[in-house]
């Protein structure tokens, strides 16, 4: 499974891409707000710490602007994957993007129909939101699964499924389980994930009993 960061905070994606773990980022227009930071320039800072995907949502709802923004986007840096609502006009720049080479995520996607139509544009990631559906109190993680068996039966489907929306270590557990190919989260739940309080206190252990050796591992 791959990792993508869910965040357009810069220094974040630093930490968690020198620990080797961050295959992709992924950001929307909220998180670019709660930077502060110019749009462009963030993605290309994202652009030159991380080599894989690098989803940029365009912010205008029409085919033609959505376009012009996409060439914007798509300037940046080859690993720029545009992001795109799941809209008529959105599934219309997807076709179009993708036709034309590019990568394209198809955002905001929130039933398995939808999911279909993001593949049959030929979508290179189709973004389930799977914290905003339990929030509803429905089954973000169902859909997942429903949308992993159909893309099963049709190998032709290239397009990967991105858990997004995810707000804790379980949901990343969950999103693999059911097969997703990618999962993006915050950088807190990465952090979440590598820690555990018995990992913690047998580190604890095992470091006051080597001290009691009066030993070096770099003396030899
Ligand atoms: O990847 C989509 C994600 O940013 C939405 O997350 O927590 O705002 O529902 P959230």
């Amino acid at each position: 499974m791959k990792f993508f960061l869910d965040t357009a905070d810069v220094s974040e994606i630093r930490a968690m891409a020198d620990i080797g773990l961050v295959d992709g980022v992924t950001t929307n227009p909220t998180l670019v707000a709660r930077s502060g930071r110019k749009f462009v320039e963030v993605v290309r800072e994202i652009c030159d710490l991380v080599r894989g995907p690098v989803s940029a949502e365009v912010t205008a709802t029409d085919f033609d602007t959505m376009m012009r923004e996409a060439e914007v986007l798509r300037r940046i840096s080859p690993n720029v994957a545009v992001k795109v609502p799941l809209t008529a006009d959105g599934l219309k720049a997807c076709r179009a993007i993708t036709g034309d080479g590019g990568m394209v995520n198809v955002t905001l996607v929130f039933s398995a129909a939808q999911a279909i139509l993001a593949a049959k544009a030929g979508a290179t990631f189709v973004s389930p939101f799977v914290g905003r559906l339990d929030d509803l109190s429905h089954d973000g993680m169902a859909l997942i699964d429903d949308i992993a068996t159909i893309f099963a039966n049709y190998p032709a489907i290239q397009t990967e499924i991105l858990a997004a929306s995810i707000r804790s270590p379980l949901h990343v557990v969950d999103a693999a389980r059911m097969g997703a190919h990618v999962a993006t989260m915050p950088a807190k739940v990465m952090e979440q994930m590598i820690s555990h309080p018995l990992t913690r206190s047998g580190l604890e252990t095992f470091l006051s009993d080597w001290a009691k050796t009066g030993q070096s591992i770099l003396e030899g």
